[in-house]
């Protein structure tokens, strides 16, 4: 996602981007080829746990917001091995926030006001939802107050038609209820 934003900000606004990235096993720049040399693309391959270098950039660039779209995804893999994902997604955004903090004390009354920190993120990177969310999560009032977003489809109705369609659709029920499917991690049994 965040190359997918790195290009659009390069395209469609006038902004610098500072890409900061590991670039962690198997990531590629590939979808950054077009945008790698431009004059507004700064790309660093640094960690964001690596408070002194991450510092030493926000002092170099003074960067007037942060979005941070960095994780260890895959997070079904955290049940065999969690330390990467605890080490990326929990220690990299306390270490994120922690460098940022001490830059943004150094700034401006007008720039303090103005900055923006933004964590991009989804429960599979942020841990499961208790029961508190759980409820919050129905209630699409503040997402409709503060972003103007209403759902097509209300909470009552989605619920109405998904039981309908397993009500029509009783052969692919069957065979999941066949004991065939053993609940095994897909994404691991197909490597
Ligand atoms: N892809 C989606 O459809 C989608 C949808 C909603 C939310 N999200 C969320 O957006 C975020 C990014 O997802 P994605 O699909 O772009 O993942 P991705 O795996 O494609 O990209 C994550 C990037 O983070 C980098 N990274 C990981 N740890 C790092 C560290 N310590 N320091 C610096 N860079 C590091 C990796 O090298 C990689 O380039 C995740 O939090 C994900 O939950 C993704």
């Amino acid at each position: 996602m965040g190359e997918a934003l790195v290009r659009y900000i390069i395209s469609q606004t006038d902004h610098h981007v500072i890409n900061v990235d590991k670039l962690a096993y198997a990531v590629t720049l590939d979808p950054l080829t077009e945008t790698m040399d431009h004059l507004r693309h700064h790309f660093q391959k640094v960690d964001i746990c690596h408070a002194q270098a991450i510092e030493e950039l926000l002092a170099h660039y003074q960067p007037d917001a942060i979005m941070h779209l960095a994780a260890e995804t895959h997070v079904d893999c955290s049940i065999d091995d969690s330390a990467d994902f605890i080490q990326n997604n929990i220690v990299g955004a306390f270490s994120l926030l922690k460098s940022t903090r001490k830059n943004w004390l150094g700034l401006s009354i007008e720039s303090r006001q103005r900055f923006r920190f933004n964590h991009i993120s989804t429960d599979e990177v942020y841990g499961g939802l208790g029961e508190t969310e759980v409820r919050y999560a129905i209630d699409v009032g503040n997402i409709a107050r503060e972003l103007g977003w209403v759902p097509e489809v209300t909470f009552e109705s989605g619920i109405k038609n998904t039981t309908l369609w397993y009500l029509e659709n009783h052969p692919w029920c069957q065979a999941v209820q066949s004991g065939n499917y053993q609940r095994q991690r897909l994404s691991i049994e197909s490597k």
